[in-house]
């Protein structure tokens, strides 16, 4: 299938052209950059030997998304691009709401003006806010997001659930990624953030390779075994895989489908240092501080529905997405700067 890649050389977006380039699929990188280097395409042909066509331009555009619409006449795309830090969407909610929404709707209007209704989209377990039950199963209600980034995934989800509505055309899937982590196994892709991390896992590697001091543990006196909070991570490659696994959904009539990607176990904070810590024989000195605003203690998936509806489920353990988000920042210590 030809596939638009929206965000293909952001940190999922690039794992997931790997694994559709080697399921035989074709595919068209947009990015604008924002997020991105300019160098990850060059390492996507060294991990593919195929020369990916990359546009660099803003969902936001729509004459830069018809010119491509029609040059490249995609089947289906995987919309990855938008904007996705936590604390940033409270300090500029309306570059948030602008980018995430205004540019998914700018691309869907393209979308349908091309004939082209079939998407993926990148959701996020923030939607079920505080969860009303753990393991969350996809029927477990939205809660309210505790920040203007959550708010664009559980506005999206709902914008798309009422066009699938209005015109069953559309065939949908909202994929509901909870934290995602590691890298690809040659070490050349990986997560890339600009700053001081946000998540935790690029911050333990950091702290490991030497670019940050310690580990600020964010509250150890949550109702969770050892009192820090509990999160469902999975590697990205297996993330990626399952947007493959999805594209079977995009099938005519296939309506709208959501689904967690998970892997249906929690770990908490200081179980990633251990793990971290074994897996890489490097210890990771850490404080503990107070608990960062807006966290909530357990958040894990049910990965069932996947499994039994898309064949898909997480293949890596906590043990190899330590040693392969620790090969990408020992490989590449400053991100993409290297060359
Ligand atoms: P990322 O920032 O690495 O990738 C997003 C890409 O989108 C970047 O390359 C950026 O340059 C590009 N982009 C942003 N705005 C754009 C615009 N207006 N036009 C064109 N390109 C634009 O982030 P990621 O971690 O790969 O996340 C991908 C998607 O998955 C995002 O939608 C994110 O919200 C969602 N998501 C991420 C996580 C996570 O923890 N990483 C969890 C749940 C959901
Ligand atoms: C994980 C755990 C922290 C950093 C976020 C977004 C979510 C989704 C994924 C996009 C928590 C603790 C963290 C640190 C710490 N993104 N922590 N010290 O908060 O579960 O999810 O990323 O959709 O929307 O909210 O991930 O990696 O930030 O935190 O103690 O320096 O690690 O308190 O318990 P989170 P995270």
């Amino acid at each position: 299938m030809k596939i638009l890649v929206t965000g293909g050389a952001g940190f999922i977006g690039s794992h997931t052209v790997v694994e559709l380039t080697s399921e035989g699929h074709e595919v068209v990188i947009l990015d604008n950059l924002s997020n991105a280097s300019r160098k990850v395409l060059k390492r996507l042909s060294e991990i593919t030997g195929k020369q990916i066509p990359f546009y660099e331009a803003d969902i936001r555009d729509r004459a830069a998304l018809t010119d491509i619409f029609r040059k490249e006449r995609p089947e289906a795309v995987i919309h990855f691009a938008g904007l996705k830090a936590v604390g940033e969407s409270v300090r500029l909610p309306w570059e948030y709401y602008e980018n995430n929404i205004g540019g998914t709707l700018a691309l869907l209007d393209v979308m349908r003006s091309n004939d082209c209704r079939n998407i993926i989209f990148s959701s996020s377990a923030t939607v079920y806010g505080d969860p009303a039950e753990i393991p969350i199963t996809e029927a477990c209600p939205k809660g309210t997001c505790t920040n203007p980034y959550g708010w664009t995934k559980s506005m999206l989800e709902q914008i798309l659930t009422d066009m699938q509505k209005a015109d069953p055309a559309w065939n949908t899937v909202i994929l509901r990624y909870f934290n995602p982590i590691g890298a690809h196994k040659s070490g050349r892709i990986g997560e890339n953030p600009g700053g001081i991390p946000n998540n935790l896992m690029p911050y333990i590697t950091q702290v490991a390779v030497g670019r940050l001091e310690k580990l600020h543990v964010f509250g150890d006196d949550y109702d969770t075994p050892d009192g820090t909070g509990v999160r469902d991570y999975i590697h990205v490659v297996d993330l990626a895989k399952g947007h493959v696994k999805a594209l079977k959904k995009l099938a005519p009539g296939s309506g709208l489908s959501i689904y967690n990607l998970g892997t249906g176990i929690g770990y908490s904070v200081l179980d990633i240092v251990r793990n971290f810590e074994e897996a890489t024989g490097i210890s990771i000195p850490y404080v503990i501080d107070a608990r960062r605003p807006g966290d909530i203690a357990a958040c894990y998936a049910s990965a069932k529905k996947a499994k039994d509806e898309l064949g898909w489920e997480a293949e890596n353990g906590i043990r190899e997405m330590c040693e392969d988000a620790w090969r990408w920042q020992s490989a590449n210590p400053n991100g993409y700067e290297e060359d």
